[in-house]
């Protein structure tokens, strides 16, 4: 049954990449459902999930397809890129490896969905005495890479808002 407040200017599908941990999920459920939970368990294959923005005075509709990080289901996840407008690639500033993992997603991204303009979300910026990721390093990885990348927290709605609206802003 079609909502009043379903009316958009555009439909946008975007695909959230990243490895196993990262907060992929938690990042959705934040924009999508006000909602955190500190025991997210991991997704298998692919879930589907929808928001409404309001971006530079157009109603944007986004479709978050939020794939499963873990490798043994990498080799499906290409066949969820297609026909994607937008893509985040999530890491973890608690997580070096999260980080240096970014360059392989960029890889398959490039790969499957050229078209695709791309955020790079860097993640779990609450746990500030865990960070392991410099944010001055990874604001030099964007720029080198030509990247828009903004570190948020699930835990915090407002940094996720932010994230998923400048995504939504490169696109249009
Ligand atoms: P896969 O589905 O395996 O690819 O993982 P994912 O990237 O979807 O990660 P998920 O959202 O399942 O989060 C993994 C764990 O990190 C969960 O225990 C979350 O509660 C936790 N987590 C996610 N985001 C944050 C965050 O911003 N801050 C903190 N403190 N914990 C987070």
């Amino acid at each position: 049954v079609p909502l009043e407040n379903e009316r958009y200017d555009y439909l946008f599908k975007v695909v959230v990449v990243g490895d196993s941990g990262v907060g992929k999920t938690s990042l959705i459920q934040q924009l999508c459902f006000e909602r955190f939970a500190n025991d997210q368990k991991s997704t298998i294959g692919v879930e589907f999930n929808s928001k409404s923005l309001l971006v530079d005075s157009k109603q944007v509709k986004i479709q978050l397809w939020d794939t499963a990080g873990q490798e043994r289901f990498r080799s499906v996840a290409p066949s969820y890129y297609r026909g994607s407008l937008g893509a985040v690639i999530t890491y973890d500033t608690t997580y070096a490896k999260s980080f240096e993992q970014i360059q392989f997603w960029l890889n398959s991204l490039n790969q499957h969905c050229p078209a695709a303009k791309i955020l790079v979300i860097g993640n779990k910026s609450d746990l500030v005495d865990l960070r392991a990721v410099p944010v001055e390093v990874a604001r030099e990885f964007a720029e080198q890479e030509d990247l828009v990348l903004v570190e948020a927290s699930a835990k915090d709605l407002s940094s996720v808002e932010f994230a998923f609206n400048k995504l939504v802003s490169v696109i249009l």
